[in-house]
């Protein structure tokens, strides 16, 4: 792969074909791209990076790289690495086409779900190549990652002349790059974090209601369960002549067993009461109805089946006025949302 133009060609590789790669942000996902690029041949030329925390990784993953200012990186690199916090992106794009950083030819990758390559716009009106590749996975900032990346998917999105260079680039990261088109880039990383992030919420509200069952160790029983019930519904996900997930679901919806989900309702309700855990009837509620809707629309179903499970499923009456519904496991509820905690690893949105 050779970029015309671009970059200081004393920091270029040796092997032809090959990048210098200036990290921006050697955060938890810049510093691990880095050393999994460096590990195929790409020279990294430079990194960016004030916290502790980025130098730790700087020094973990990346020893030996020089760490330099922004704008310094961007000057020497011809594959740039812009792995900042998806608000940081935009600002930082425009910011440093104001003091004409950007040069013709140079390679330029953010790595976020959120967005395509609209938000690299500035760098593009300067000559550069706008790349969007986002690793669908979630990062430790960790050498562990590297053999997460194998495998992985990754969803490119970029001009079509140049998709082939992210294409490229994620194959030989060991990946699997997955076409997303520009304007779907939102809805992608919506489902992602639908699928990512709300499965750990749905284990919190098992584990809770099981362990008020008395269940001394609610991830052991849950594990098998739930890894058989994952691997059948994602092996469903992937026919793409069927009816998908929904084909493997079991469990009183799929039965049409109304009476078993009352009772479970009554069940989540009184917990709720008990373990100020009203999220958790509300979860079952919803999620229960999309599967008794999925079902019917799969054939699953017969429609009076349905119909009287969702009757079963409405909602209750809304607590009188003033009252705040408690929140979960002993919390007052939500009132505001919580800081994130400094070093909680992110998701693969
Ligand atoms: N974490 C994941 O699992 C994951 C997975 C897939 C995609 N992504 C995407 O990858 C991108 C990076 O995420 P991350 O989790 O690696 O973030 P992170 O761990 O918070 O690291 C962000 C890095 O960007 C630097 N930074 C912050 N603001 C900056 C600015 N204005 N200018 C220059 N550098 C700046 C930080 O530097 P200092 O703190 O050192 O100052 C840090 O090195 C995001 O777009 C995210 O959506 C993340």
């Amino acid at each position: 792969m050779t970029v015309p133009g671009a970059g200081d060609p004393a920091a270029r590789g040796t092997r032809p074909g090959r990048l210098g790669v200036g990290v921006v942000g050697a955060g938890r996902v810049g510093a691990v791209l880095g050393c999994a690029l460096r590990s195929v041949g790409h020279p990294v030329v430079a990194a960016s990076g004030i916290s502790a925390g980025s130098r730790d990784r700087i020094d973990a993953l990346l020893p030996g790289v020089p760490v330099l200012e922004v704008p310094d990186v961007v000057e020497r690199a011809e594959l740039i690495l812009l792995t900042v916090p998806d608000d940081a992106l935009a600002p930082l794009v425009a910011g440093l086409a104001e003091v004409r950083a950007w040069q013709p030819g140079q390679l330029v990758l953010h790595t976020s779900g959120r967005y395509g390559t609209a938000v690299l716009a500035p760098a593009r009106a300067a000559g550069a190549i706008p790349l969007a590749v986002h690793p669908a996975m979630t990062f430790t900032g960790t050498s562990l990652d590297l053999a997460r990346l194998v495998g992985c998917c990754f969803a490119v999105t970029a001009p079509a002349p140049v998709l082939p260079i992210a294409q490229a680039l994620v194959v030989e990261l060991g990946g699997e790059p997955v076409v997303v088109a520009e304007e779907a880039r939102p809805l992608y990383h919506a489902a992602l974090a639908h699928g990512a992030n709300h499965l750990v919420v749905l284990v919190a509200q098992a584990a809770q209601a099981l362990t008020a069952a008395g269940v001394e160790d609610p991830g052991r029983v849950l594990g098998p369960l739930l890894g058989a019930a994952l691997d059948g519904a994602l092996r469903a996900s992937s026919v793409t002549d069927g009816p998908g997930a929904i084909a493997t679901l079991t469990g009183p919806v799929a039965r049409g067993d109304v009476g078993t989900v009352v009772d479970h309702l009554a069940e989540l309700t009184a917990l709720a009461a008990r373990d100020a855990a009203l999220d958790v009837p509300e979860g079952y509620r919803a999620l229960a109805r999309s599967g008794t809707q999925r079902a019917l629309a799969a054939g699953r179903l017969r429609e009076d089946a349905a119909q009287a499970l969702l009757d079963a499923l409405t909602d209750p009456p809304p607590p009188p006025d003033g009252a705040r519904p408690p929140g979960p496991a002993g919390t007052p509820g939500p009132a505001s949302p919580p800081p994130r905690p400094p070093d909680t690893p992110e998701d693969p949105a």
